[in-house]
């Protein structure tokens, strides 16, 4: 009976390892993230992406980690949709789409990465 029980420890213990392992492989990174929602056509980080919006490269060092998810779900709670907006000394028109159907888990993860450009 303990052998059993014993042994099924390590199965399970074995197959959370593998199950974490899996999330880690295939959850995307911040960075992925970035590029497959499509930010990256408006933003630039590190000299890579576009200029409608303004550049992230230290956008950590600006905003907190939750004005940047609220940026995210609802950038209408910042700036007034369609209005004209200076940030970093540059005008900007507030076209920035909401992403109110973005899975929490993948605002987080973009918004901590985001947050770490200092
Ligand atoms: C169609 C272009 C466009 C897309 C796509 C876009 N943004 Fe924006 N973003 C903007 C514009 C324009 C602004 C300026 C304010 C506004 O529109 O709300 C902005 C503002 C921001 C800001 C605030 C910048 C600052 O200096 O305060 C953050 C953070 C941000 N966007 C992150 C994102 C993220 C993350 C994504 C992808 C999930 C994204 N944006 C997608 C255009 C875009």
């Amino acid at each position: 009976m303990i052998l059993k029980i014993g042994k099924l420890f390590i199965a399970a213990v074995i197959f959370t390892g593998i199950s974490a392992l899996a999330v880690s492989a295939f959850a995307a990174s911040g960075p992925a993230l970035f590029r497959s929602e499509g930010c990256i056509a408006c933003h630039t980080i590190d000299g890579h992406g576009g200029s409608v919006g303004p550049n992230l490269s230290h956008i950590g060092s600006q905003r907190s980690l939750s004005w940047i998810k609220t940026q995210i779900v609802t950038p209408g709670a910042h700036f007034a949709s369609g209005s004209t907006v200076t940030i970093n000394g540059k005008s900007y028109m507030a076209i920035m789409p909401n992403h109110k159907n973005m899975p929490a888990s993948d605002v987080n993860t973009i918004a901590q990465y985001l947050e770490s450009l200092k």
